[in-house]
């Protein structure tokens, strides 16, 4: 009753020009982070796209679980076909696995409605079949958050780069395992870093698929798709994860002078697109070394535009719950509303500056300096240049500094420091 008034009340207060109805089905950690943010940017959404979102229903598998005050307990079912006959226009999928979420997948898309995912099972297994129900059906099918979470790889292959020319898609795609090599190069046994990575949460109870590299797999197959057209189903990705031997690779990329990765790639070849997931040496100073942790790291290789690289937290409830919410956004398309106190602005931070004048004119630099009060931090000089580091100071006290210079002939050169 008071979730009703509540919805009312938003309702009255916010100028969305549409309701949008969705049905949640899996209200897990992914699904429960998406209500969870539903509710707190509702105010928002409504302002920027001009639409109210409504959830009409949420299916779960247990009834009884306590699912905290974001989730109201009305539209909570387990029942499959009250959700499927639930009237909506946007059903989410985010249960996992793929016998119920098949079901839940095809009626959606066979109902003309927009179905978004985080389901890269789904995908790997069905989503061939999916696309061509979206075509014939008219209904959007949207899947960002079922590969790298909140890293936007899908939408980049698919909108940014089709005639790139993509020869190749790369990277760490699995949080767990990435986090597990880290801490064994950092001298850390595997059972104690899977046992660190339970406990804060990178890794599941029971994280087979993520160390055997399945999961990576699923998603290479996504990303063979969205890159070459190949639909999954198609392709054999060949994989290999971290076991049985996960000391032992870390050994022997040590021992190589490297540093071990799990890299998922699909790439271009005569042949056709080659898949793979396997244990990687690479360079102690490359960008796949680099990337320390639980994030994911995707890399794209084009002949127009060299590589490109994405990076970020790829899992996680409120990262993969922010992939579904743009997802859910692009479905339900509206004429954007001007955003609220949004207009040009002054630059209100301080920074370090670096202003050099040639070696001559350091009396103009320190005079000048003085009289605007500019705070010096370090003053070098290297016999053709002298450079004035500043404190951290106004953008305006830096340039009226410069101009003054400037004015004196003296070519001075601005830099912000940022290191
Ligand atoms: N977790 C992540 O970081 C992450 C990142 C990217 C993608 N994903 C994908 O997102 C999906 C969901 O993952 P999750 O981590 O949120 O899983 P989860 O925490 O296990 O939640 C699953 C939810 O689905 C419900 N559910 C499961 N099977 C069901 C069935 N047969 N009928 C009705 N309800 C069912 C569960 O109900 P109960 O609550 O009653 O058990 C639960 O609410 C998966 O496809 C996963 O691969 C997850």
């Amino acid at each position: 009753m008071q979730q009703a008034v509540q919805r009312q009340v938003r309702a009255a207060v916010e100028p969305a020009d549409r309701t949008i109805r969705l049905a949640l089905a899996g209200c897990g950690t992914v699904g429960g982070a998406l209500l969870e943010q539903l509710t707190r940017r509702s105010s928002a959404i409504a302002h920027r796209h001009g639409i109210r979102i409504d959830v009409v229903r949420i299916l779960v598998r247990d009834e009884r679980r306590d699912r905290g005050g974001h989730v109201p307990r009305d539209l909570v079912t387990t029942d499959l076909h009250e959700f499927l006959a639930t009237d909506c226009d946007i059903v989410v999928e985010a249960i996992g696995g793929t016998d119920t979420a098949v079901v839940i997948a095809r009626h959606a898309l066979m109902c003309g409605r927009a179905l978004v995912t985080a389901n890269k099972a789904l995908l790997a297994a069905r989503g061939a079949e999916l696309a061509d129900l979206a075509r014939r059906h008219d209904a959007p099918l949207s899947f960002e958050a079922s590969v790298a979470g909140a890293v936007p790889i899908v939408r980049v292959l698919r909108d940014a780069l089709p005639h790139a020319g993509v020869s190749a898609v790369r990277g760490v795609l699995n949080g767990t395992t990435n986090y597990l090599l880290t801490r064994m190069h950092a001298g850390a046994t595997f059972e104690a870093a899977l046992a660190e990575a339970q406990r804060f949460g990178y890794a599941e109870a029971d994280p087979a698929r993520d160390l055997d590299g399945r999961d990576a797999a699923d998603k290479v197959a996504v990303l063979a798709w969205q890159a070459f057209g190949v639909p999954p189903g198609r392709v054999h990705v060949e994989t290999r994860g971290l076991l049985p031997w996960p000391d032992r690779i870390v050994a022997d990329a040590v021992a190589l002078g490297g540093v071990a990765r799990s890299v998922g790639e699909a790439r271009r070849n005569a042949a056709g697109v080659s898949c793979t997931v396997e244990p990687v040496v690479v360079n102690g100073d490359s960008p796949l070394a680099g990337l320390v942790g639980a994030d994911n790291l995707v890399e794209i290789e084009t002949a127009a535009a060299a590589t490109i690289r994405l990076a970020g937290p790829g899992a996680g409830g409120d990262a993969t719950a922010s992939a579904l919410l743009a997802d859910i956004l692009a479905a339900a398309p509206s004429p954007p509303a001007p955003a609220r106190n949004v207009g040009p602005a002054a630059d209100t931070r301080r920074h370090r500056w670096s202003i050099s004048v040639p070696a001559a004119r350091r009396e103009e630099l320190a005079a000048a300096a003085h009289r605007i009060r500019v705070p010096a931090a370090d003053v070098t000089e290297d016999g053709l240049h002298v450079r004035l580091l500043t404190e951290p100071v106004d953008r305006s006290l830096a340039g009226a500094l410069v101009r003054a210079l400037e004015l004196q002939a003296c070519e001075p050169v601005l830099l912000r420091v940022e290191r």
